[in-house]
Protein backbone atom coordinates (compact mmCIF):
# COMPACT_ATOMS: atom_id res chain seq x y z
CA UNK A 1 0.00 0.00 0.00
CA UNK A 2 1.38 3.53 -0.70
CA UNK A 3 1.71 5.91 2.03
CA UNK A 4 2.01 9.75 1.73
CA UNK A 5 2.96 11.31 4.75
CA UNK A 6 1.63 14.77 5.20
CA UNK A 7 0.13 15.45 1.84
CA UNK A 8 -0.49 18.89 0.85
CA UNK A 9 -2.49 20.60 -0.42
CA UNK A 10 -3.02 18.87 -4.14
CA UNK A 11 -1.48 20.66 -7.37
CA UNK A 12 -2.42 19.55 -10.47
CA UNK A 13 0.33 18.95 -13.30
CA UNK A 14 -1.96 19.74 -16.25
CA UNK A 15 -2.56 23.42 -13.82
CA UNK A 16 0.51 24.20 -14.30
CA UNK A 17 1.28 27.23 -16.61
CA UNK A 18 4.26 27.58 -18.84
CA UNK A 19 6.42 25.08 -17.47
CA UNK A 20 5.90 22.06 -19.71
CA UNK A 21 9.48 21.88 -20.76
CA UNK A 22 10.81 21.72 -17.57
CA UNK A 23 8.39 19.81 -16.37
CA UNK A 24 8.99 17.06 -18.78
CA UNK A 25 12.76 17.43 -18.00
CA UNK A 26 12.20 16.83 -14.28
CA UNK A 27 9.75 14.16 -14.65
CA UNK A 28 12.33 12.30 -16.94
CA UNK A 29 14.90 12.82 -14.92
CA UNK A 30 13.13 11.03 -11.89
CA UNK A 31 11.86 8.63 -14.21
CA UNK A 32 15.31 7.36 -14.55
CA UNK A 33 16.10 7.13 -10.73
CA UNK A 34 17.49 10.09 -10.13
CA UNK A 35 16.93 13.14 -7.80
CA UNK A 36 15.26 16.47 -8.92
CA UNK A 37 16.56 20.14 -6.91
CA UNK A 38 14.43 22.88 -8.33
CA UNK A 39 16.00 26.51 -7.61
CA UNK A 40 14.98 29.98 -8.41
CA UNK A 41 13.95 33.56 -6.63
CA UNK A 42 11.34 34.26 -4.59
CA UNK A 43 7.46 33.42 -5.52
CA UNK A 44 8.69 32.54 -9.16
CA UNK A 45 6.50 29.16 -8.54
CA UNK A 46 9.01 26.55 -6.94
CA UNK A 47 6.64 25.23 -4.23
CA UNK A 48 3.94 24.98 -7.19
CA UNK A 49 6.24 23.21 -9.47
CA UNK A 50 7.67 20.55 -6.78
CA UNK A 51 3.61 19.74 -5.68
CA UNK A 52 2.67 19.13 -8.83
CA UNK A 53 5.91 16.80 -9.62
CA UNK A 54 5.24 15.00 -6.22
CA UNK A 55 1.81 14.99 -6.76
CA UNK A 56 2.71 12.52 -10.11
CA UNK A 57 5.87 10.83 -9.49
CA UNK A 58 4.86 10.23 -5.75
CA UNK A 59 1.51 8.20 -6.93
CA UNK A 60 4.49 5.38 -8.19
CA UNK A 61 6.62 5.43 -5.02
CA UNK A 62 5.36 3.56 -2.03
CA UNK A 63 6.72 6.01 0.06
CA UNK A 64 6.40 9.43 0.20
CA UNK A 65 8.49 11.70 2.85
CA UNK A 66 7.54 15.37 3.21
CA UNK A 67 9.21 18.52 4.83
CA UNK A 68 8.80 22.41 4.67
CA UNK A 69 11.12 24.43 6.23
CA UNK A 70 10.12 27.95 7.45
CA UNK A 71 12.64 30.56 8.33
CA UNK A 72 11.29 31.14 11.70
CA UNK A 73 11.63 27.45 12.69
CA UNK A 74 15.14 26.89 11.02
CA UNK A 75 17.23 27.05 14.97
CA UNK A 76 15.16 24.01 15.54
CA UNK A 77 17.40 21.20 15.76
CA UNK A 78 16.39 18.15 13.51
CA UNK A 79 12.54 19.79 13.08
CA UNK A 80 12.74 18.75 9.64
CA UNK A 81 14.09 14.78 10.32
CA UNK A 82 11.42 15.32 12.90
CA UNK A 83 9.14 15.89 10.02
CA UNK A 84 10.09 13.48 7.51
CA UNK A 85 11.08 10.22 9.78
CA UNK A 86 8.76 11.09 12.83
CA UNK A 87 5.88 9.65 11.41
CA UNK A 88 7.88 5.88 10.31
CA UNK A 89 9.58 5.65 13.24
CA UNK A 90 7.52 3.09 14.97
CA UNK A 91 7.92 1.22 11.32
CA UNK A 92 11.41 1.31 10.94
CA UNK A 93 12.34 1.63 14.78
CA UNK A 94 13.14 -2.49 15.00
CA UNK A 95 15.55 -2.09 11.56
CA UNK A 96 17.65 -0.24 13.48
CA UNK A 97 20.66 -1.26 15.76
CA UNK A 98 20.04 0.07 19.49
CA UNK A 99 23.02 3.02 19.94
CA UNK A 100 21.56 4.54 16.44
CA UNK A 101 17.64 3.77 17.49
CA UNK A 102 18.29 5.74 20.92
CA UNK A 103 20.32 8.36 18.95
CA UNK A 104 17.46 8.92 16.38
CA UNK A 105 14.54 8.66 18.75
CA UNK A 106 16.46 11.75 21.20
CA UNK A 107 17.05 13.63 18.18
CA UNK A 108 12.83 13.26 16.81
CA UNK A 109 11.50 13.50 20.15
CA UNK A 110 13.54 16.37 21.18
CA UNK A 111 13.61 15.10 24.88
CA UNK A 112 16.80 13.85 25.26
CA UNK A 113 20.01 15.84 24.88
CA UNK A 114 20.72 14.56 21.20
CA UNK A 115 23.14 16.98 19.45
CA UNK A 116 25.10 16.04 16.41
CA UNK A 117 28.54 16.40 18.27
CA UNK A 118 27.63 13.79 21.05
CA UNK A 119 25.91 11.27 18.82
CA UNK A 120 27.37 12.44 15.53
CA UNK A 121 28.12 9.25 13.64
CA UNK A 122 25.35 7.53 15.66
CA UNK A 123 23.06 9.83 14.40
CA UNK A 124 23.96 9.72 10.84
CA UNK A 125 24.38 5.97 10.39
CA UNK A 126 20.86 5.83 12.10
CA UNK A 127 19.28 8.17 9.20
CA UNK A 128 20.52 6.24 6.52
CA UNK A 129 19.70 2.71 8.38
CA UNK A 130 16.13 4.31 8.55
CA UNK A 131 15.99 5.56 4.49
CA UNK A 132 17.70 1.64 3.31
CA UNK A 133 14.57 0.01 5.71
CA UNK A 134 11.82 2.32 4.02
CA UNK A 135 13.59 1.59 0.39
CA UNK A 136 13.56 -2.30 1.23
CA UNK A 137 9.93 -2.20 0.95
CA UNK A 138 9.57 0.01 -2.18
CA UNK A 139 11.01 3.00 -3.83
CA UNK A 140 10.89 5.88 -1.30
CA UNK A 141 10.19 10.00 -2.53
CA UNK A 142 11.88 12.27 -0.58
CA UNK A 143 9.97 15.90 -0.63
CA UNK A 144 11.63 19.05 0.81
CA UNK A 145 10.83 22.14 0.18
CA UNK A 146 12.77 25.49 1.33
CA UNK A 147 15.91 24.12 1.77
CA UNK A 148 17.65 27.38 2.52
CA UNK A 149 15.29 27.57 6.08
CA UNK A 150 16.07 23.32 6.53
CA UNK A 151 18.02 23.48 9.99
CA UNK A 152 21.45 22.88 9.63
CA UNK A 153 21.75 19.36 11.89
CA UNK A 154 18.71 18.13 9.56
CA UNK A 155 20.65 19.25 6.22
CA UNK A 156 23.92 17.70 7.62
CA UNK A 157 22.20 14.10 8.41
CA UNK A 158 20.23 14.40 5.29
CA UNK A 159 23.15 15.51 2.81
CA UNK A 160 25.59 12.64 4.58
CA UNK A 161 22.66 10.09 3.82
CA UNK A 162 22.20 11.20 0.61
CA UNK A 163 25.60 10.98 -0.66
CA UNK A 164 25.59 7.41 0.51
CA UNK A 165 22.60 5.98 -0.79
CA UNK A 166 23.62 5.38 -4.38
CA UNK A 167 21.91 1.90 -5.75
CA UNK A 168 19.02 2.46 -3.64
CA UNK A 169 15.52 3.82 -4.44
CA UNK A 170 15.60 6.87 -2.48
CA UNK A 171 15.22 9.76 -4.54
CA UNK A 172 15.10 13.63 -3.74
CA UNK A 173 12.80 16.31 -4.79
CA UNK A 174 13.64 19.49 -3.05
CA UNK A 175 13.27 23.42 -4.09
CA UNK A 176 15.53 26.08 -2.76
CA UNK A 177 15.32 29.89 -3.21
CA UNK A 178 18.41 31.18 -4.68
CA UNK A 179 18.43 35.06 -5.69
CA UNK A 180 19.83 36.55 -9.09
CA UNK A 181 20.29 34.13 -12.76
CA UNK A 182 24.25 34.14 -12.23
CA UNK A 183 23.50 32.72 -8.12
CA UNK A 184 25.35 30.06 -7.70
CA UNK A 185 23.72 29.25 -4.07
CA UNK A 186 22.41 26.40 -5.14
CA UNK A 187 25.63 24.74 -5.44
CA UNK A 188 26.33 24.11 -1.43
CA UNK A 189 22.81 22.28 -1.65
CA UNK A 190 23.16 20.53 -4.95
CA UNK A 191 26.43 18.95 -2.81
CA UNK A 192 23.91 17.78 -0.54
CA UNK A 193 21.97 16.01 -3.03
CA UNK A 194 22.74 13.04 -3.88
CA UNK A 195 25.07 12.45 -6.79
CA UNK A 196 22.31 11.70 -9.49
CA UNK A 197 21.01 14.87 -9.16
CA UNK A 198 19.41 17.26 -11.42
CA UNK A 199 19.22 20.87 -11.26
CA UNK A 200 15.88 22.93 -12.08
CA UNK A 201 16.23 26.44 -12.52
CA UNK A 202 12.57 28.18 -12.80
CA UNK A 203 12.94 31.66 -14.02
CA UNK A 204 10.33 34.19 -14.99
CA UNK A 205 7.00 33.14 -16.72
N1 LIG B 1 3.18 27.80 -13.40
C1 LIG B 1 2.30 28.55 -12.73
N2 LIG B 1 1.15 28.87 -13.28
C2 LIG B 1 0.29 29.65 -12.61
N3 LIG B 1 0.46 30.12 -11.38
C3 LIG B 1 1.58 29.81 -10.76
C4 LIG B 1 2.57 29.01 -11.39
N4 LIG B 1 3.61 28.86 -10.55
C5 LIG B 1 3.27 29.54 -9.43
N5 LIG B 1 2.07 30.11 -9.55
C6 LIG B 1 1.43 30.95 -8.52
O1 LIG B 1 2.39 31.90 -8.09
C7 LIG B 1 2.39 32.06 -6.67
C8 LIG B 1 3.77 31.80 -6.09
O2 LIG B 1 4.11 30.45 -6.36
P1 LIG B 1 4.98 29.57 -5.35
O3 LIG B 1 4.49 29.71 -3.96
O4 LIG B 1 5.03 28.21 -5.93
O5 LIG B 1 6.39 30.29 -5.47
P2 LIG B 1 7.74 29.94 -4.70
O6 LIG B 1 8.84 30.09 -5.68
O7 LIG B 1 7.62 28.66 -4.01
O8 LIG B 1 7.80 31.13 -3.64
P3 LIG B 1 8.76 31.23 -2.37
O9 LIG B 1 10.13 31.63 -2.87
O10 LIG B 1 8.14 32.30 -1.54
O11 LIG B 1 8.76 29.89 -1.69
C9 LIG B 1 1.32 31.12 -6.15
O12 LIG B 1 0.14 31.86 -5.94
C10 LIG B 1 1.11 30.12 -7.29
O13 LIG B 1 -0.21 29.63 -7.31
MG1 LIG C 1 7.85 28.16 -2.02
Amino acid sequence: MRRDFQEPARCRPDLLIGREELFADAREQLASGGSVLVHGPAGIGKSTFLRALAEEYGATAHTVLRCSATESESHLPFLALADLLGLVLDEIAPHLPSAQLTALESALTGRGESSLQRDGLALRLAVLSALRALAARGPVLLVADDLQWLDPASAELLGFAARRLEGTPVQLLCAVRTEGPESQEYDRHLRACPPDTAAVRLGPL
